[in-house]
C-alpha cells in the first residue's frame, strides 16, 4: 500500500529513514489518517530486507510534531469510542517499540502531546538545542492527560516528580531542559546536524537494542504528594478532574512504565468524555478564533489617551508596554502624575529589570496639552461617563487630529451613535471598550455604530490584538454584550438576597460552579453607585435599584468604603464561606445564571455579536466564566437551560 503522509527509504547502512510529512497541513499532527497509516509503515519496515536501525524524522521545516488534532475530537461520541482509538494507537505505537533493531528520533521543533508520545515509542531521543525544540504534554490544558502511551514512556526516562511536572502543567520543556532531565539523550546544533547526529547514535549502539529506561527505587509517593501541593492547590476535582487523575494514575501504576502506559485506557476515556475537557476544548479553539480576528496591522504607532483614571492610566500604560509611543493628557495634571506612577509600578511587576523598564517609560509620556493629539493614529477616550462631556472632547479632537486618526472612546454604556453626533464625520469613531483591570483582563469590546466605517473597525479589532488583547465586535446597543449580560446576572443575585436567601449561600453557589466571585460579592467589588448608575439603562428590579441607592445614602458603596453587602478587609469580603448542599446549590448557580444566559442569547438573535461563541468568548475573556464550562451558552445549551 502507498503513503501518503509517511515515507519510508532505506540507505546503504540499511538505516530505515522514516519521514512524517502530513498532507495537506502546514504543521505535522497526528490526524487518525496519519495514525492508520502506520500500521502500513509498519508492515514495510518489518518486510524490509535488510534493516539495521530506524530513525524517525520529521519533514516539516516547522515544528516536529504538534500532537493529535483536537478538530478531529468531536467525531468521539462515547467512552467506547475514545477506548477504541486509544486501544488501536497503543497497539500502532507499540509495533514500532517492539522493533527488532535501535530507532531513534530526531526531534527539532515542538514535540507536543502525541507529537511527543510518538518520538517516545524510539530507544533514543536526539534534539536539536534551537531554541524552537521545545517538548511537552499541553493535555492538562484541554483537560486531558497523554493517551497515546507517552505517560509511561515519559516516567521510564524521566520519573514522577518531572513528569507530573511535565502533565499537571502543560508547560513546554526546552532541549537542553529535556537533556538534563532525561527525556532526550543527545542534542545537536541544529537542523543541519541532525541526521549526522542521528547517524552517530545508532553507530555508538552497535547495532544492539538497548534496554527500555527505567526508574528504580524513587519515593513515589512523595513525588506525588509534593506534585499535589505545588500544581493542584487551587483546583478543585468537581471542576477540572484532569490534574487530579494525572495524580492517581503516577500513584496508582508508578513504577512499573508499561503498566502506566496502559493504564491510560482506563483514565482517558472518561477524562475525554468529561464536561470539563469538552469545555477547556471549546475553550481552546474560541482563542484561536478571537485571536486570528485580532491579527494584521492597525497602522497605529502613536496613540493619545484622553483621561488619566482608573481606565485611561491604564490603557495608556499597556499601550506602551506593547510597543506604541503614547501621550497621556487629563485636565487634572495630578491625575496623569498618578497615572504614570501606576504604570511604573506595573512595569517594575511584569517587567522586572531597568533595561527593559526604561524603554517603556520613555514610551509613556505625560501631555498635559495634548501636544500628541496632532500626530496620534489612535486617540482613545476615556473620560467621565457623561454624554455632554464626551461630546466636548471629540468636537475639540476632531478640530485637531490627523484625518486619518481613528476615534475610539472607552465608554461603558453611552451610544456610540450620541457622541457620534459631535463629530463632523462621525463614521470615524468607534468604541474600544476595555475592562477593569486593563493589565489583567484579556477582553476589549470593539464596537460599532450604524455610522462607524470598516477601516476603522478593522485597525481597531488590529489595535486589540496588538495591544495583546482578545477582541470581540459589538454592535451599540446598551451594555454591548458582557455588560448587557453581567448586569442583569448580578442584580438577580440581589434580588434573591432581599428575598431571604443569605448572601454567603448565593456567592457559595456561584463559586461552587466555578465562577471567581459570585455575584453579591462582585457588586461590592464593582462598587454600588457604579452597579446603579451601569444598570439604570439595562433596567433592574425596583427592589434592586431601591437597595443599592439606600446604601448609596448610607455610604456603604461595597469594598472601596470598607462596606456594602458584606464588610471588607481591603482585598477581601469577610463571608462565611459556608458548606450548603450540593445539589441545591447548583439549581441556585444554574437559576441565577437564566439572566446572563437569556441576554447572550438576546444579543447573539439581535446581531449585537457575531455569534454564540463570540457571546461565550466574551463572557469568558471580560468576566472569568468558567473556561471549563464553555462558556454561558455552551454551558447552557448542555444543560437544556
Ligand atoms: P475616572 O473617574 O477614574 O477617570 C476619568 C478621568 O477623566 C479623570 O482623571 C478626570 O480628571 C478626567 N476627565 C474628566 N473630564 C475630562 C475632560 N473633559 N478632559 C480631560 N480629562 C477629563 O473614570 P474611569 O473609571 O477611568 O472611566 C473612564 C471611562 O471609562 C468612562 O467612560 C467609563 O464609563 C469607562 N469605563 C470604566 C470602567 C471601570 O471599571 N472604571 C470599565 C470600562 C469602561
Amino acid at each position: 500500500m502507498t503513503m501518503e503522509h509517511w515515507s519510508l527509504s532505506v540507505d546503504d547502512q540499511g538505516i530505515a529513514w522514516v519521514t512524517l510529512d502530513v498532507q495537506g497541513k502546514s504543521v505535522n499532527v497526528l490526524t487518525r489518517a496519519v495514525v492508520s497509516e502506520m500500521a502500513t509503515l509498519a508492515d514495510q519496515l518489518a518486510h524490509h530486507d535488510g534493516i539495521t536501525a530506524m530513525a524517525l524524522v520529521c519533514g516539516k521545516p516547522q515544528g516536529f510534531v504538534y500532537g493529535a488534532d483536537i478538530n478531529e475530537f468531536t467525531d468521539l461520541k462515547t467512552e467506547a469510542d475514545v477506548g477504541a482509538l486509544l486501544d488501536h494507537v497503543h497497539g500502532l505505537f507499540q509495533r514500532f517499540a517492539d522493533l527488532p533493531f535501535p530507532t531513534v528520533a530526531g526531534i527539532d521543533g515542538f514535540a507536543l502531546g502525541g507529537g511527543l508520545e510518538l518520538p517516545l515509542v524510539c530507544d533514543r531521543l536526539v534534539a536539536t538545542a534551537s531554541p524552537k525544540t521545545q517538548l511537552g504534554f499541553p493535555e492538562v490544558k484541554l483537560g486531558l492527560m497523554p493517551g497515546y502511551a507517552g505517560t509511561g514512556r515519559a516516567y521510564g526516562r524521566i520519573g514522577a516528580a518531572a513528569v507530573l511536572d511535565m502533565m499537571l502543567t502543560g508547560r513546554m520543556v526546552p532541549a537542553a531542559e529535556a537533556l538534563e532531565m532525561g527525556l532526550v539523550d543527545q542534542l545537536c546544533d541544529d537542523a543541519a546536524g541532525l541526521h549526522d547526529a542521528i547517524r552517530a547514535m545508532i553507530a555508538s549502539m552497535g547495532g544492539v537494542k538497548p534496554p527500555r529506561p527505567s526508574i528504580t527505587g524513587e519515593d513515589t509517593k512523595a513525588a506525588v504528594d509534593d506534585a499535589a501541593a505545588k500544581f493542584t492547590k487551587r483546583l478543585r476535582p468537581d471542576h477540572t478532574p484532569a490534574p487530579f487523575a494525572i495524580l492517581d494514575h503516577i500513584a496508582d501504576n508508578a513504577p512499573d512504565a508499561a503498566a502506566i502506559s496502559e493504564a491510560e485506557k482506563g483514565i482517558f476515556p472518561a477524562l475525554m468524555m468529561s464536561e470539563a475537557s469538552d469545555g477547556l476544548r471549546r475553550v481552546f479553539q474560541l482563542t484561536d478564533m478571537v485571536k486570528k480576528t485580532g491579527r494584521g496591522d492597525s497602522e497605529v504607532q502613536s496613540v493619545h489617551v484622553i483621561g488619566a483614571g482608573v481606565m485611561g492610566g491604564d490603557i495608556a500604560a499597556v499601550a506602551a508596554m506593547c510597543g506604541f509611543n503614547v501621550t497621556l493628557s487629563d485636565m487634572n495634571s495630578d491625575a496623569i502624575m498618578a497615572a504614570i506612577d501606576r504604570a511604573r509600578a506595573l512595569y517594575e511587576r511584569r517587567l522586572k529589570s531597568p533595561e527593559k523598564i526604561n524603554p517603556v517609560m520613555d514610551r509613556l509620556v505625560a501631555d498635559p496639552d495634548q501636544k500628541g493629539l496632532v500626530e496620534a493614529d489612535l486617540i482613545i477616550e476615556a473620560v467621565a461617563e457623561r454624554l455632554d462631556v464626551k461630546k466636548a472632547v471629540f468636537t475639540a479632537v476632531e478640530a485637531k487630529a490627523k484625518p486619518e486618526a481613528i476615534l475610539a472612546t472607552n465608554t461603558s454604556a453611552i451610544p456610540l451613535e450620541d457622541i457620534a453626533s459631535a463629530l463632523n464625520d462621525p463614521s470615524r469613531l468607534i468604541g474600544l471598550h476595555f475592562f477593569n483591570p486593563v493589565p489583567v483582563l484579556p477582553l476589549v469590546e470593539v464596537i460599532y455604530s450604524q455610522y462607524s466605517n470598516d477601516q476603522a473597525i478593522a485597525r481597531g479589532m488590529a489595535f486589540s490584538g496588538q495591544m495583546k488583547k482578545m477582541p470581540i465586535r459589538c454592535k451599540s446597543a446598551p451594555g454591548f454584550v458582557v455588560n448587557r449580560a453581567l448586569l442583569p446576572y448580578i442584580n438577580a443575585g440581589i434580588a434573591q438576597m432581599l428575598a431571604g436567601t443569605p448572601a454567603d449561600e448565593i456567592d457559595q453557589a456561584l463559586v461552587n460552579f466555578g465562577m471567581p466571585m459570585g455575584p453579591i460579592e462582585l457588586a461590592d467589588q464593582i462598587g454600588l453607585d457604579v452597579m446603579l448608575d451601569a444598570s439604570t439603562p439595562l433596567g433592574m428590579p425596583d427592589e434592586v435599584a431601591a437597595a443599592f441607592q439606600q446604601m448609596i445614602d448610607a455610604g456603604t458603596i461595597g469594598r472601596k468604603s470598607g462596606q456594602g453587602f458584606y464588610e471588607w478587609d481591603d482585598k477581601k469580603a469577610l463571608r462565611p464561606r459556608a458548606v450548603y448542599e450540593t445539589h441545591a446549590q447548583k439549581a441556585l448557580a444554574a437559576s441565577l445564571l437564566q439572566p446572563m444566559i437569556d441576554e447572550c442569547r438576546a444579543a447573539v438573535a439581535q446581531g449585537v455579536v457575531d455569534s454564540a461563541d463570540h457571546a461565550d468568548a466574551a463572557m469568558i475573556f471580560g468576566v472569568g466564566f468558567p473556561q471549563f464550562k464553555g462558556g454561558p451558552l455552551h454551558f447552557a445549551d448542555r444543560n437544556a437551560l
